[in-house]
Protein backbone atom coordinates (compact mmCIF):
# COMPACT_ATOMS: atom_id res chain seq x y z
CA UNK A 1 0.00 0.00 0.00
CA UNK A 2 0.93 3.43 -1.09
CA UNK A 3 0.55 6.16 1.31
CA UNK A 4 0.58 9.66 -0.47
CA UNK A 5 -0.08 13.06 -0.66
CA UNK A 6 -1.27 14.08 -3.86
CA UNK A 7 -0.46 17.48 -5.20
CA UNK A 8 -3.20 19.09 -7.73
CA UNK A 9 -3.59 22.27 -10.04
CA UNK A 10 -6.88 20.56 -11.12
CA UNK A 11 -7.61 20.42 -14.19
CA UNK A 12 -9.31 18.04 -16.40
CA UNK A 13 -5.58 15.02 -16.07
CA UNK A 14 -5.46 15.56 -12.71
CA UNK A 15 -8.97 14.98 -12.16
CA UNK A 16 -8.57 11.52 -14.03
CA UNK A 17 -5.55 11.23 -11.55
CA UNK A 18 -7.53 12.02 -8.20
CA UNK A 19 -9.91 9.80 -9.32
CA UNK A 20 -7.53 6.56 -9.62
CA UNK A 21 -5.89 7.88 -6.81
CA UNK A 22 -8.96 8.09 -4.37
CA UNK A 23 -10.23 4.65 -6.36
CA UNK A 24 -7.35 2.39 -6.07
CA UNK A 25 -6.64 -0.39 -3.30
CA UNK A 26 -2.92 0.11 -3.58
CA UNK A 27 -2.65 3.76 -2.46
CA UNK A 28 -4.30 5.59 0.66
CA UNK A 29 -4.99 9.15 -0.23
CA UNK A 30 -3.77 11.38 2.95
CA UNK A 31 -4.60 14.86 2.18
CA UNK A 32 -4.63 16.44 -1.33
CA UNK A 33 -2.78 19.77 -1.68
CA UNK A 34 -4.51 22.54 -4.79
CA UNK A 35 -1.98 24.59 -5.77
CA UNK A 36 -2.12 28.10 -8.23
CA UNK A 37 -1.62 26.28 -11.85
CA UNK A 38 -3.59 25.16 -15.08
CA UNK A 39 -5.96 28.10 -13.35
CA UNK A 40 -6.23 30.37 -10.36
CA UNK A 41 -5.79 28.38 -6.62
CA UNK A 42 -9.43 29.34 -6.07
CA UNK A 43 -10.29 27.41 -9.13
CA UNK A 44 -8.20 24.34 -8.51
CA UNK A 45 -9.20 23.92 -5.29
CA UNK A 46 -13.11 24.17 -5.64
CA UNK A 47 -12.12 21.64 -8.49
CA UNK A 48 -10.22 19.37 -6.50
CA UNK A 49 -13.46 19.56 -4.05
CA UNK A 50 -15.98 18.73 -6.91
CA UNK A 51 -14.04 15.70 -7.65
CA UNK A 52 -13.93 14.37 -4.19
CA UNK A 53 -17.34 14.79 -3.87
CA UNK A 54 -18.62 13.86 -6.75
CA UNK A 55 -16.80 9.95 -5.98
CA UNK A 56 -17.59 10.49 -2.34
CA UNK A 57 -14.51 10.36 -1.03
CA UNK A 58 -15.58 13.23 1.66
CA UNK A 59 -13.62 12.70 4.23
CA UNK A 60 -10.70 12.93 2.13
CA UNK A 61 -9.11 16.19 3.34
CA UNK A 62 -8.17 18.85 0.97
CA UNK A 63 -6.24 21.82 1.49
CA UNK A 64 -5.47 24.92 -0.06
CA UNK A 65 -1.93 25.51 -1.40
CA UNK A 66 0.08 28.64 -2.78
CA UNK A 67 -1.55 31.31 -4.84
CA UNK A 68 1.32 32.54 -6.53
CA UNK A 69 4.42 30.82 -7.72
CA UNK A 70 7.53 31.58 -5.45
CA UNK A 71 9.19 34.45 -7.49
CA UNK A 72 8.76 34.73 -11.27
CA UNK A 73 5.94 37.19 -11.18
CA UNK A 74 7.95 39.83 -9.76
CA UNK A 75 10.78 40.22 -12.30
CA UNK A 76 8.61 42.27 -15.23
CA UNK A 77 7.53 40.41 -18.22
CA UNK A 78 8.57 37.39 -17.07
CA UNK A 79 5.61 36.12 -16.83
CA UNK A 80 2.49 38.04 -18.25
CA UNK A 81 -0.60 36.05 -18.01
CA UNK A 82 -0.96 35.40 -14.25
CA UNK A 83 -2.85 33.41 -12.90
CA UNK A 84 -2.83 31.33 -16.08
CA UNK A 85 -6.41 31.32 -18.52
CA UNK A 86 -5.35 28.70 -21.02
CA UNK A 87 -4.81 29.01 -24.62
CA UNK A 88 -5.64 32.04 -26.75
CA UNK A 89 -8.03 29.80 -28.96
CA UNK A 90 -11.53 29.38 -26.56
CA UNK A 91 -11.43 26.02 -28.95
CA UNK A 92 -7.81 24.72 -27.25
CA UNK A 93 -8.64 24.65 -24.32
CA UNK A 94 -8.78 21.32 -22.48
CA UNK A 95 -9.55 22.33 -18.98
CA UNK A 96 -11.70 25.19 -19.16
CA UNK A 97 -12.22 27.79 -15.61
CA UNK A 98 -14.41 24.85 -14.06
CA UNK A 99 -14.81 21.50 -14.28
CA UNK A 100 -17.97 20.77 -15.45
CA UNK A 101 -18.85 18.99 -12.16
CA UNK A 102 -21.68 19.83 -9.27
CA UNK A 103 -20.20 22.89 -7.47
CA UNK A 104 -18.48 21.60 -3.98
CA UNK A 105 -20.81 21.76 -0.90
CA UNK A 106 -17.60 19.97 1.04
CA UNK A 107 -14.89 22.85 2.07
CA UNK A 108 -11.31 22.86 1.98
CA UNK A 109 -9.35 22.26 5.97
CA UNK A 110 -8.37 25.28 7.59
CA UNK A 111 -4.87 24.19 7.13
CA UNK A 112 -2.58 25.69 4.50
CA UNK A 113 -1.63 22.61 2.37
CA UNK A 114 1.92 23.81 3.14
CA UNK A 115 1.63 23.34 6.85
CA UNK A 116 -0.29 19.74 6.30
CA UNK A 117 2.71 18.79 4.19
CA UNK A 118 5.21 19.69 6.62
CA UNK A 119 3.27 18.14 9.68
CA UNK A 120 2.37 14.77 7.84
CA UNK A 121 6.09 13.97 6.96
CA UNK A 122 7.93 15.11 10.00
CA UNK A 123 5.21 12.83 12.10
CA UNK A 124 5.78 10.13 9.67
CA UNK A 125 7.88 6.92 9.88
CA UNK A 126 9.55 7.86 6.36
CA UNK A 127 7.24 5.69 4.31
CA UNK A 128 4.94 8.67 2.80
CA UNK A 129 5.47 9.51 -0.93
CA UNK A 130 4.34 12.84 -2.52
CA UNK A 131 2.98 12.75 -5.92
CA UNK A 132 2.75 16.41 -7.26
CA UNK A 133 0.92 16.91 -10.67
CA UNK A 134 1.23 20.80 -10.73
CA UNK A 135 3.60 23.63 -10.18
CA UNK A 136 6.13 22.94 -7.30
CA UNK A 137 5.47 25.76 -5.20
CA UNK A 138 3.54 24.09 -2.71
CA UNK A 139 6.62 21.09 -2.19
CA UNK A 140 9.42 23.85 -2.54
CA UNK A 141 7.90 26.12 0.13
CA UNK A 142 7.60 23.48 2.57
CA UNK A 143 11.47 22.26 1.87
CA UNK A 144 12.39 26.28 2.66
CA UNK A 145 10.25 25.83 5.76
CA UNK A 146 11.23 22.95 7.00
CA UNK A 147 14.49 20.88 5.16
CA UNK A 148 14.40 18.24 7.65
CA UNK A 149 10.84 17.11 5.51
CA UNK A 150 13.54 16.01 2.87
CA UNK A 151 15.11 13.41 4.85
CA UNK A 152 11.59 11.87 5.73
CA UNK A 153 9.78 11.85 1.90
CA UNK A 154 10.20 8.36 0.82
CA UNK A 155 9.78 9.32 -2.65
CA UNK A 156 8.64 12.29 -5.00
CA UNK A 157 6.92 11.34 -8.40
CA UNK A 158 6.49 14.19 -10.18
CA UNK A 159 4.76 14.87 -13.25
CA UNK A 160 6.49 17.66 -14.79
CA UNK A 161 9.51 18.83 -17.40
CA UNK A 162 10.54 17.37 -20.36
CA UNK A 163 13.62 15.54 -22.20
CA UNK A 164 12.84 16.44 -25.72
CA UNK A 165 8.94 16.99 -25.30
CA UNK A 166 7.71 20.54 -24.01
CA UNK A 167 4.17 22.06 -24.48
CA UNK A 168 4.01 25.53 -22.94
CA UNK A 169 7.21 26.79 -24.84
CA UNK A 170 9.13 25.83 -27.52
CA UNK A 171 11.44 24.69 -24.27
CA UNK A 172 9.44 24.58 -21.30
CA UNK A 173 6.64 22.28 -19.86
CA UNK A 174 3.88 23.99 -18.07
CA UNK A 175 4.35 22.77 -14.40
CA UNK A 176 8.32 23.53 -14.79
CA UNK A 177 7.42 27.10 -16.19
CA UNK A 178 4.60 28.23 -13.67
CA UNK A 179 7.27 27.94 -11.12
CA UNK A 180 10.72 27.29 -12.24
CA UNK A 181 12.67 28.43 -9.31
CA UNK A 182 10.27 25.98 -7.00
CA UNK A 183 11.30 23.01 -9.71
CA UNK A 184 14.72 23.85 -9.14
CA UNK A 185 14.56 23.45 -5.49
CA UNK A 186 13.05 19.98 -5.58
CA UNK A 187 14.87 18.83 -8.16
CA UNK A 188 18.32 19.81 -5.85
CA UNK A 189 16.18 18.50 -2.51
CA UNK A 190 18.22 15.55 -2.36
CA UNK A 191 15.15 13.13 -2.41
CA UNK A 192 14.15 10.12 -4.29
CA UNK A 193 12.42 11.94 -7.37
CA UNK A 194 10.83 9.66 -9.99
CA UNK A 195 10.13 12.35 -13.02
CA UNK A 196 7.45 11.56 -15.04
CA UNK A 197 7.84 14.13 -18.04
CA UNK A 198 6.21 14.92 -21.05
CA UNK A 199 8.10 12.18 -23.02
CA UNK A 200 6.31 9.61 -21.19
CA UNK A 201 3.31 11.30 -20.58
CA UNK A 202 3.09 11.81 -24.91
CA UNK A 203 3.96 7.72 -25.48
CA UNK A 204 1.00 6.85 -23.06
CA UNK A 205 -1.24 9.01 -24.56
CA UNK A 206 -4.66 6.98 -24.49
CA UNK A 207 -6.60 6.03 -27.47
CA UNK A 208 -9.53 8.28 -27.78
CA UNK A 209 -11.74 4.99 -27.92
CA UNK A 210 -10.98 4.08 -24.57
CA UNK A 211 -14.09 6.37 -23.89
CA UNK A 212 -15.97 4.03 -25.39
CA UNK A 213 -14.87 1.19 -23.11
CA UNK A 214 -15.53 3.66 -19.88
CA UNK A 215 -18.84 4.67 -20.69
CA UNK A 216 -19.47 0.82 -20.89
CA UNK A 217 -18.64 0.45 -17.46
CA UNK A 218 -21.02 2.60 -16.19
CA UNK A 219 -18.98 3.67 -12.81
CA UNK A 220 -19.46 7.28 -12.07
CA UNK A 221 -15.21 7.85 -12.29
CA UNK A 222 -15.02 5.74 -16.00
CA UNK A 223 -18.05 8.35 -17.59
CA UNK A 224 -16.39 11.05 -15.79
CA UNK A 225 -13.07 10.03 -17.31
CA UNK A 226 -14.62 9.77 -20.55
CA UNK A 227 -15.85 12.84 -20.83
CA UNK A 228 -12.59 13.92 -19.61
CA UNK A 229 -10.68 11.75 -22.50
CA UNK A 230 -12.88 13.21 -25.20
CA UNK A 231 -13.06 16.75 -24.29
CA UNK A 232 -8.94 16.60 -24.38
CA UNK A 233 -9.04 14.80 -27.92
CA UNK A 234 -11.06 17.89 -28.86
CA UNK A 235 -8.56 20.02 -28.12
CA UNK A 236 -5.38 17.92 -28.47
CA UNK A 237 -5.76 17.59 -32.32
CA UNK A 238 -5.36 20.75 -32.84
CA UNK A 239 -3.55 22.82 -30.26
CA UNK A 240 -0.92 20.14 -29.89
CA UNK A 241 -1.80 16.67 -31.56
CA UNK A 242 -0.08 13.23 -30.96
CA UNK A 243 2.39 11.33 -33.37
CA UNK A 244 -0.93 9.40 -33.44
CA UNK A 245 -3.88 12.00 -33.84
CA UNK A 246 -5.86 9.78 -32.48
CA UNK A 247 -4.29 10.05 -28.58
CA UNK A 248 -4.28 12.29 -26.09
CA UNK A 249 -2.35 12.55 -22.76
CA UNK A 250 -3.65 12.75 -20.10
CA UNK A 251 -0.34 13.46 -18.18
CA UNK A 252 -0.75 13.79 -14.24
CA UNK A 253 -3.13 10.26 -14.24
CA UNK A 254 0.18 8.37 -15.52
CA UNK A 255 2.50 9.28 -12.41
CA UNK A 256 -0.87 7.88 -10.11
CA UNK A 257 -0.50 5.01 -12.23
CA UNK A 258 3.23 4.34 -11.23
CA UNK A 259 2.28 4.41 -7.84
CA UNK A 260 -0.07 1.36 -8.65
CA UNK A 261 1.75 -0.65 -11.26
CA UNK A 262 5.75 0.55 -11.67
CA UNK A 263 6.15 -1.44 -14.93
CA UNK A 264 3.76 1.63 -16.55
CA UNK A 265 7.08 3.98 -17.00
CA UNK A 266 9.95 2.18 -19.05
CA UNK A 267 12.92 3.52 -20.43
CA UNK A 268 13.62 5.16 -17.05
CA UNK A 269 17.35 6.82 -16.70
CA UNK A 270 19.08 7.93 -13.47
CA UNK A 271 21.05 11.09 -14.80
CA UNK A 272 21.44 14.72 -13.51
CA UNK A 273 17.91 17.16 -13.90
CA UNK A 274 18.40 20.67 -13.35
CA UNK A 275 16.13 23.79 -14.08
CA UNK A 276 16.56 27.32 -15.88
CA UNK A 277 15.60 29.93 -14.00
CA UNK A 278 17.17 32.29 -16.07
CA UNK A 279 14.08 34.26 -17.35
CA UNK A 280 15.57 34.07 -20.94
CA UNK A 281 13.92 32.14 -23.62
CA UNK A 282 14.80 28.76 -22.30
CA UNK A 283 13.11 29.93 -18.92
CA UNK A 284 11.66 27.09 -16.74
CA UNK A 285 13.25 24.37 -19.00
CA UNK A 286 14.14 21.41 -17.34
CA UNK A 287 17.55 19.98 -18.19
CA UNK A 288 18.08 16.85 -18.16
CA UNK A 289 21.20 15.00 -18.85
CA UNK A 290 20.57 12.00 -20.44
CA UNK A 291 23.71 11.06 -22.51
CA UNK A 292 25.99 12.15 -18.93
CA UNK A 293 27.75 15.04 -20.76
CA UNK A 294 28.25 16.76 -17.26
CA UNK A 295 30.76 14.43 -15.35
CA UNK A 296 30.92 16.45 -12.35
CA UNK A 297 26.96 16.27 -12.16
CA UNK A 298 25.61 14.22 -9.51
CA UNK A 299 22.29 12.11 -10.75
CA UNK A 300 19.09 13.46 -8.96
CA UNK A 301 16.34 12.06 -10.76
CA UNK A 302 14.88 9.00 -12.26
CA UNK A 303 13.59 9.97 -15.35
CA UNK A 304 11.51 8.39 -17.77
CA UNK A 305 11.34 8.90 -21.01
CA UNK A 306 9.09 6.11 -22.13
CA UNK A 307 5.83 4.75 -21.18
CA UNK A 308 4.29 1.26 -21.64
CA UNK A 309 0.64 2.90 -23.25
CA UNK A 310 -1.58 -0.46 -22.82
CA UNK A 311 -1.05 -1.05 -19.31
CA UNK A 312 -1.77 2.60 -18.51
CA UNK A 313 -5.05 2.00 -20.33
CA UNK A 314 -5.83 -1.09 -18.28
CA UNK A 315 -5.08 0.33 -15.34
CA UNK A 316 -6.84 3.37 -16.06
CA UNK A 317 -9.93 1.44 -16.52
CA UNK A 318 -9.97 -1.39 -13.80
CA UNK A 319 -9.15 1.45 -11.30
CA UNK A 320 -11.79 4.37 -12.46
CA UNK A 321 -14.38 0.98 -12.70
CA UNK A 322 -14.60 0.02 -9.01
CA UNK A 323 -17.70 1.25 -7.65
CA UNK A 324 -17.43 4.80 -6.29
CA UNK A 325 -18.69 4.94 -2.51
CA UNK A 326 -22.19 6.58 -3.46
O1 LIG B 1 2.31 19.81 -18.76
C1 LIG B 1 1.25 19.04 -18.30
C2 LIG B 1 0.92 19.42 -16.89
O2 LIG B 1 0.52 20.80 -16.83
C3 LIG B 1 -0.24 18.66 -16.31
O3 LIG B 1 0.01 18.47 -14.94
C4 LIG B 1 -1.40 19.61 -16.49
O4 LIG B 1 -2.45 19.35 -15.59
C5 LIG B 1 -0.75 20.93 -16.24
O5 LIG B 1 -0.65 21.15 -14.86
CA1 LIG C 1 -1.71 19.14 -13.36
Amino acid sequence: MERIILDVDTGTDDAVAIMMALQSEDIEVLGICSVNGNRGIDNTTENTLRVVEYLGYDNVPVYKGCRFPMVVTLTPNRRECFPYKGPKDPKDNVHGDYLELPAATIKEQKDHAVKFIIDTIMASDGDISIVPVGPLTNIAMAMRIEPEICKKIKQIVIMGGGYRETNITATAEFNFWIDPEAAKIVMQSGCKIILVPLDATHKAAVSKDLAKEMRKTGTKACDYAAEIIETRWNGYKTWQPMEDVNTVPIHDALAVSYLINKDVLQNIVYTHVDVDISGGISDGQSVCDVEKRDKEAMPNAYVALGADKNLFEQLMLKTLSKKERK
